[in-house]
């Protein structure tokens, strides 16, 4: 009789994202090449025998982050340790790009650093780590595609996914790190992107959503061998079957063109919503932040994006206190807001980043930056909670993508990405139901589902 070998405990691996949603993505995809390796995902720390940090470098505080973090990974590591379990510490994304070396320096308890160019290479990554003594670091930007070389699509388990058709960015704000931390722009070709759509929906998925740190510059290779645009490629996408619902994120004004507009008018699935980050009201300041756009281009834009669809809703992002801004400056960015009207806004201080050329510009005193970012919140805030109960009364298409805190309760989201509370049946997940909204918070709104 022959004995069994001891069975392996399956390696867990614990992934904590920062940042944006292509960050997200990107943990999807390294956490399913992962899998393909046997690692599973753990919640806890103390578990894990891979940590992986996926860092975001956008502001200081973003970047402060993984450090405060790597100090608490220190002392479960060495828990750990204690009880002989070794801990294999990864830190991928933006910080990994632009610090490289530097964290292995300030953090020795990182054992890989990765780029997000690389991350087709994390399984081999980690064991080279396993098999060497010194630490790995790896942010060059490789000729392949590393989407080329990810394993297909296994996850996600939802209803709603993410799916990066363009990385990195050649506009140079002079405020962003992405050019530098993202590399020059790339778009993924449409026979790929339509491939990992239909697989995406094939595992469920109703909605798609188009990422992209410069998404509206996509120019991907067509099955024809031209060059398509963003709009091409939506509609490609939206003939998949089973797909309801499209979005896509973050635009640059520069690149809204005019057939991108159309789609709005006459792509239905595409969602009556746009984020497109304005960032400041003053030409001055727009021009010292290499924006390429001005106020007016900014308000020309928001109409005709409105006479394409009429109940589309905006949102943006905004920073105050870039080097130079005066109170007239700052008056001119609240007049913006004013004058368009925003659904919702990400407001943020302008935080200076090492090698971008606002860092070495004189900086505005920290009190008059919160005092403007304080004064612009009000008027967001202000303006979200009138949209959100501008929406009572309201039958809205929602799709259900979770369950609710409260039993019985489903919660989704209205067409304008507003989450929204509902009594529903479990079953109903992954399905879109009309809801008529009863009740608004500044947040998110609840309401009943009519009978379809
Ligand atoms: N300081 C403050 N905000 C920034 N953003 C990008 N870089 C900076 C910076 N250095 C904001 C912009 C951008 C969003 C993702 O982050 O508003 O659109
Ligand atoms: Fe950064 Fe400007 Fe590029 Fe957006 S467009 S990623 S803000 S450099």
């Amino acid at each position: 009789m022959t004995t069994a070998a001891p069975r392996a405990e399956p390696k867990t691996v614990f992934i904590k994202t920062f940042g944006c949603q292509m960050n997200v993505y990107d943990s999807e995809r390294m956490h399913e090449a992962l899998s393909a390796q046997g690692y599973v995902e753990t919640s806890e720390l103390s578990d894990a025998d891979l940590v992986l940090l996926n860092t975001c470098h956008i502001r200081e505080k973003a970047a402060e982050k993984l450090y405060s973090d790597l100090g608490r990974i220190r002392d479960v590591k060495a828990e750990r340790e204690v009880a002989g379990k070794e801990t294999m510490v990864a830190v991928a994304g933006c910080v990994a790009q632009a610090e490289g070396v530097e964290i292995v320096r300030r953090a020795p308890v990182v054992d890989l650093v990765i780029g997000p160019q690389s991350y087709h290479r994390l399984p081999e990554l980690v064991t080279r780590r396993t098999a060497g003594t010194a630490p790995v670091v790896e942010t060059s930007f490789p000729e392949d595609d590393k989407f080329a070389h990810l394993p297909a699509r296994t996850g996600p388990r939802a209803a709603t996914a993410f799916l990066t058709v363009q990385e990195g960015c050649d506009k140079f704000c002079t405020f962003c790190v992405v050019p530098y931390t993202r590399g020059a722009e790339f778009s993924r070709p449409v026979a790929s992107l339509e491939a990992e759509a239909r697989r995406l929906v094939s595992l469920g998925v109703r909605e798609i959503t188009l990422l992209g740190q410069n998404v509206n510059a996509y120019h991907g290779e067509g099955p024809d061998g031209e060059a398509w645009t963003l709009a091409r490629l939506i509609d490609r996408i939206a003939d998949i079957e089973g797909l309801e619902r499209m979005r896509y994120t973050t635009s640059h004004p520069r690149d809204m063109s005019d057939d991108l507009i159309a789609v709005h008018r006459d792509q239905p699935k595409l969602m009556p919503y746009l984020h497109l980050p304005f960032q400041a009201g003053s030409d001055r300041i727009l021009a010292a932040m290499n924006r390429k756009h001005t106020r007016r281009d900014y308000f020309r834009l928001a109409d005709s994006i409105r006479r394409a669809r009429p109940d589309i809703a905006l949102s943006t992002d905004i920073i105050v206190g870039f080097p130079g801004e005066t109170e007239a400056d700052f008056e001119a960015t609240l007049d913006v807001v004013r004058q368009v009207g925003f659904a919702q806004a990400y407001s943020f201080k302008y935080s200076p980043r090492p090698g971008t050329p606002a860092a070495n510009m004189e900086q505005l005193p920290e009190m008059v930056k919160a005092d403007r970012l304080n004064r612009l919140q009000g008027l967001l805030n202000q303006q979200q909670s009138s949209f959100n109960s501008g929406c009572i009364g309201k039958i809205f298409p929602v799709l259900f993508e979770r369950i609710g805190r409260r039993a019985g309760q489903l919660i989704g989201r209205s067409p304008y990405l507003q989450a929204v509370h509902a009594d529903a049946a479990p079953e109903l997940l992954g399905h879109i139901m009309p809801v008529e909204i009863a009740a608004a918070g500044p947040n998110s709104l609840s309401g009943v589902i009519k009978a379809a």
